[in-house]
């Protein structure tokens, strides 16, 4: 399968009064033509700072991409593009879409004016051409009456219905990639499940891959080809969506997969819940990070990093007791079929 993005050695710091924050931690991963990969971690792991690095949403010299990372579109280098080579990156390749529509969205135009915008903006079509495209894409995302809502406010549309213009903004120029980032947090239940069932149409319609930021395993359960476990600024695990919900190697993907809630009126087990809080970005982490807060906490575990370790060709985990001398222990989850 052809790689459409390759991040290689990514770490970022943010320069604060208190300190170097190094939000991300040498990080790498790739992100296959039309397959979706998801980042899942708890708040805090580095998840929007990467994929605002990608998008070169971050602002120096607050936020400095170091050096010797690299993020290959294609085979070009992302963090050497000048501004005129990114706003053509920007939409036309890779496009995003945010938590909250408000944050990206205009209040000060119409949801028409602001994809037509963008229609202009990366192709050479004249307005009247833009608003039937507009008009089109507004369909296309299944927002019902959709000439009418071309000339709404996006305060004048509920939170479903901007999400859905967002993403009709993001997807107007057939980006090879979107980044959403955590697209339906802010959603309830319902409409949650109806934006995911959008996203995976338009990305079998369209071919686009998307690279999914999510605190919540549950929601990648039915969507992602790969996931990531972020923790701290660093990937503890990574498999495909069947590795890691059936046989997940690391004790913090355990944890998190024992949060998820379970549709069963035969459930009645409690919710687990993770004590304890991620280290503290400003300190150095000689050390595996979970380390703190892992039930399976050795003494190695506290004073060296453990290796990345292959299980298979596409299941990495870091965790010392993947080591050949590690006692051997019972997986921390079991899926009930
Ligand atoms: N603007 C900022 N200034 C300082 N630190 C930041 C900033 N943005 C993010 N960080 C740091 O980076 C870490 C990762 O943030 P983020 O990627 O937003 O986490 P999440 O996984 O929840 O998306 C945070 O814990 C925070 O310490
Ligand atoms: S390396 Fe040690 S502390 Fe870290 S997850 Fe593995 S067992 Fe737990
Ligand atoms: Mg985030």
């Amino acid at each position: 399968m052809e790689k459409i993005l390759e991040v290689k050695n990514l770490e970022v710091s943010f320069h604060t009064y208190a300190g170097e924050v190094r939000a991300v931690r040498g990080i790498n991963f790739h992100i296959h033509k039309g397959e979706t990969l998801a980042f899942v971690g708890e708040s805090g792991s580095g998840k929007t700072v990467t994929a605002k690095s990608i998008m070169r949403l971050l602002k120096a010299p607050l936020a400095e991409i170091k050096e010797s990372s690299s993020i290959l579109y294609k085979g070009r280098e992302v963090l050497q593009m000048n501004k005129t080579e990114l706003q053509d990156y920007r939409g036309n390749d890779v496009s995003m879409i945010f938590q909250d529509p408000m944050t990206f969205l205009n209040p000060t135009m119409t949801c028409g004016d602001q994809i037509i915008e963008s229609f202009i903006l990366h192709q050479d079509i004249n307005k009247r051409e833009a608003r039937q495209k507009a008009l089109e894409m507004l369909n296309v995302v299944r927002i019902p009456d959709a000439e009418k809502r071309l000339d709404a406010y996006p305060h004048e549309l509920s939170g479903g219905m901007r999400q859905r213009v967002m993403i009709a903004m993001a997807l107007a120029c057939s980006p090879s990639i979107l980044v959403a980032d955590e697209p339906t947090t802010a959603l309830d239940v319902t409409i949650q499940a109806q934006i995911m069932a959008l996203l995976n149409a338009l990305k079998v319609k369209f071919d686009t891959a998307i690279l999914l930021v999510t605190h919540d395993l549950g929601v990648v359960s039915n969507f992602a080809d790969r996931i990531q476990i972020m923790y701290a600024g660093k990937v503890l695990e990574e498999g495909t969506a069947m590795e890691i919900f059936y046989k997940p190697q690391h004790p913090y993907t355990w944890a998190l997969l024992k949060s998820v809630p379970k549709l069963s009126k035969h459930n009645k087990q409690e919710l687990y819940a993770l004590k304890g809080t991620p280290p503290d970005l400003i300190l150095p982490l000689e050390h595996c990070p979970f380390a703190a807060r892992c039930e399976y906490c050795m003494k190695i575990c506290r004073t060296a990093m453990p290796d990345r370790t292959k299980i298979t060709e596409t299941q990495y985990v870091s965790c010392w007791l993947k080591h050949e001398k590690a006692p051997v222990i019972e997986p921390g989850y079991k899926r009930e079929v």
